[in-house]
């Protein structure tokens, strides 16, 4: 036991009293000894490399290359990704793969290159071999991108999983972002990033590593291009990074560095090359469109664990009425439960469920439930029965269920990586749409079992369905989450097919999208959280979740005033805008810190809903196009540096620039801009970028920038939609997208476009193509003084 797991077992012993706390005892030991006998000892290691080229073959889109120690194959699909695997390693079956693997791009051939290396020429990408099995991802004008040096494997003489590692190379000025929710990006300096999905146990704040969703991808920006990498593999595993530094002077320039080492699993990769947008539109093809949240997900959501009550959900739900600040979903978490058992009510303190879920809707606002992946292990608690009697938990080595301690004591886990198990767990979410929930928030899903030391999740040997394959929480382990997320996504269809499914899961792995979003776990309340909650949201969005948000104000603790409306104010910004914090931590009602927080934060909550409409019309651009709704402020020109090393701003879609403030005492900030013509929303100033430029951020708002020519879509008065426009640059034009969405369905609204453009000394707006004007109140902003 080491200085942070006693910490750790303190902590949940803190939560959970000392019987709990003995469990947790009880637990670490259980899991060390389920895998000292449920593991094979991992003995005499023998290193390879894949040695000289011997052979070649080439198929469709590129070809297998047979090395004396090993093979590879290349393939270019059509959608441009780039696959290649080792050692006969196809690219399925696969968690992250949406459907099947593209087709193979006819067009793509495997043909020699010099120095007895082969290459596969696509119109988006060169891979070139080295006969000694480096690999080399170019430009099409054939500059590289990446070099990966032969890869190694160590495999024990005595046969069995073979462990890797992978070298690779980028440019001097390259810069690493993803690796899924990390604390302290969103730019991923030099440092080593594990790959195990992973409850901290505490609240976490920047630097703390892993966090609950790792994803083997890597975004990485660069001046000659962008590129995804994505090691398509589950095992836990470590990514170190080491950014480059261009030679001073006449000193050499020293490359990027990336390390991947893997516990185990098949060395495949998929490479995708392009503008950051086109990147994450042939990512979301691969591994699937992000989920569609209802129109009412993208408002204010606020949550507490420790509601405690009906009245006391009545109580808040008053609150906000009464000061007129609007609200549009509460979340129940555990407290709710009875005994903490995931699928139960508490009836004495929540005799009435359906009845406040009915007049709360009738308010426009919706109950959104916590799910708990673990079951208590008790016969007579129904799910336990219905799930032993399904044969759905994971079982050790030996063959008994794996037990683990979470809040209701002793737990089993479903394995939800047999698809049976998936259809029984996703037929119990009837019970919560009978009491009346609308949507749903995965919890505890690393998964997660309380551990006085060691790992707090399963043992390593427990066995898991693996989608019939078999195998264990080695493989597991990383897409459990995802499975359950599957799990509640189908059941949900099939239930309710009517309705788009809400579902918000805190572990995952890459694809998570298509069931729904996550948010960034038990952020620490302070400076340095609010920056982290910014790093996860930017981060998750470039691998591919779109969908995400911060618990504002912070998990723990008490937040002072000042850093609860920044908070706020940078929420109401992002996809998911909720206020939650535990047990033990002070208030988060907007009205708990003073009547000036109050005021701003009224000012933001109508701003959010203003921006409905706009939010909404990104959630449905990115399940069309892979592009998150928060981007970095380099998404469009990635060539510029300065843009590239900004990581305290972001664009929310096309049309605007967001600032938030993430230090205290601050009135006033420095903004990065992308190229163009910029107006401050508040003050209507304009300033043409690239540049950095001093805005004003007074405690009432943070600076929020529109670009000129922007249409973007708002809620009008009469609560219609209305058309928001920026005057565009002098002789110059502006665009925007709408997509009319206020429902929770799922018909698809078609995508209104609009130009905007000067008319002489007027500004107009009107249908893409000539198409005339927008049925839609216009209001044009930005005709000032500039
Ligand atoms: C851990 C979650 O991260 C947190 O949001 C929740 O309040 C607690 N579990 C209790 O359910």
């Amino acid at each position: 036991m080491d200085g942070r797991d006693l910490v750790h077992s303190v902590r949940t012993v803190g939560f959970v009293g000392a019987a709990q706390g003995l469990r947790t005892v009880r637990a670490a030991w259980r899991r060390r000894r389920a895998d000292a006998a449920g593991l094979p000892p991992r003995g005499a290691e023998r290193a390879r490399v894949p040695g000289q080229v011997r052979e070649v073959t080439p198929g469709p889109g590129g070809g297998v290359l047979r090395f004396s120690r090993s093979e590879l194959q290349v393939t270019v699909a059509v959608n441009g990704a780039v696959f290649w695997g080792w050692d006969g390693a196809a690219p399925e079956p696969s968690y992250a793969l949406a459907g099947r693997c593209p087709e193979p791009d006819p067009r793509a051939v495997l043909e020699p290159d010099k120095d007895g290396g082969w290459r596969v020429v696509a119109e988006r990408v060169t891979v070139v071999v080295s006969r000694n099995g480096a690999v080399e991802v170019r430009t099409p004008g054939g500059v590289t991108l990446r070099r990966d040096s032969p890869p190694r494997w160590w495999e024990p003489v005595g046969g069995g999983r073979a462990r890797w590692m992978q070298r690779s190379e980028v440019s001097s000025d390259a810069r690493f972002f993803g690796l899924g929710g990390r604390s302290s990006g969103p730019r991923l300096r030099d440092g080593a990033y594990r790959l195990w999905n992973t409850d901290p146990g505490r609240a976490f704040a920047p630097g703390d590593d892993p966090l609950y969703i790792t994803m083997p991808v890597q975004l990485v920006v660069a001046d000659a291009g962008t590129h995804l990498v994505f090691h398509d593999t589950s095992w836990d595993g470590t990514v170190a990074l080491r950014e480059g530094e261009e030679g001073a002077g006449s000193g050499h320039d020293r490359a990027g560095m990336c390390e991947t080492r893997m516990e185990g699993g098949p060395l495949r990769c998929w490479v995708i090359v392009g503008t950051p947008a086109r990147v994450l539109l042939t990512w979301a093809s691969l591994t699937g469109a992000p989920a569609l949240p209802p129109a009412w997900a993208l408002g204010h959501h606020h949550a507490r664990w420790g509601f405690g009550s009906e009245q006391e959900v009545r109580r808040i739900v008053a609150g906000y009425r009464e000061r007129g600040l609007p609200l549009d979903a509460v979340h129940l978490d555990i407290d709710h439960y009875d005994g903490h058992q995931v699928f139960t009510v508490d009836r004495d303190r929540f005799p009435k469920l359906p009845a406040l879920a009915e007049e709360l809707r009738r308010d426009g606002i919706r109950l959104v439930s916590i799910v708990d992946c673990a079951v208590k292990a008790e016969p007579g608690n129904e799910v336990y029965d219905s799930g032993t009697a399904h044969d759905a938990f994971v079982r050790d080595a030996s063959g008994q269920p794996v037990r683990g301690v979470v809040w209701p004591g002793e737990v089993v886990y479903p394995d939800f990586t047999h698809a049976r198990v998936r259809t029984w767990w996703g037929g119990l979410y009837e019970e919560r749409l009978t009491q009346g929930f609308s949507g749903f928030w995965h919890d505890m899903n690393e998964p997660t079992s309380f551990a006085a030391f060691g790992e707090p999740t399963l043992p390593r040997s427990a066995r898991h369905g693996l989608e019939e394959r078999g195998g264990d929480h080695r493989e597991a382990h990383n897409v459990y989450g995802l499975c359950m997320a599957r799990a509640g996504y189908e059941g949900l269809r099939e239930l309710s097919p009517r309705h788009r499914p809400f579902l918000f899961s805190r572990s995952g792995w890459v694809g998570m999208q298509r069931f729904g979003g996550t948010w960034s776990g038990d952020v620490a309340t302070g400076w340095p959280g609010l920056r982290a909650s910014l790093s996860l949201v930017m981060g998750l969005g470039l691998c591919g979740v779109p969908y995400s948000g911060p618990d504002v104000g912070g998990f723990d603790g008490s937040p002072s005033p000042e850093l609860y409306l920044r908070w706020f104010q940078l929420g109401a910004y992002l996809p998911l805008f909720r206020t939650h914090a535990s047990l033990r931590a002070g208030r988060r009602e907007p009205w708990e810190f003073g009547a000036e927080v109050l005021q701003h934060a009224r000012v933001a909550l109508v701003e959010r809903r203003r921006l409905l409409p706009y939010f909404m019309t990104l959630a449905h651009l990115a399940r069309r196009t892979g592009a998150p709704y928060v981007r970095p402020v380099w998404w469009g020109s990635p060539e510029d540096r300065a843009l590239r090393d900004c990581e305290d701003a972001f664009l929310l879609g096309d049309c605007l620039l967001v600032a938030p403030v993430l230090d205290p005492g601050t009135d006033r900030r420095a903004v990065q801009l992308p190229r163009g013509l910029w107006y401050d929303t508040a003050t209507e100033q304009a300033y043409e970028g690239p540049a950095q430029v001093l805005v004003d951020a007074p405690l009432a708002r943070i600076p929020v920038l529109a670009r000129a020519g922007a249409v973007i879509p708002t809620r009008g008065a009469d609560g219609g939609l209305e058309l928001e426009v920026w005057a565009p640059a002098r002789g110059r034009t502006g665009a925007g997208l709408v997509v009319p969405d206020a429902g929770d369905g799922w018909e698809e609204p078609e995508v209104e476009r609009y130009v905007s453009r000067w008319a002489g000394s007027r500004v107009v707006v009107e249908r893409e193509g000539g198409g005339g004007e927008p049925p839609h109140p216009v209001r044009v902003r930005g005709l000032g003084e500039r």
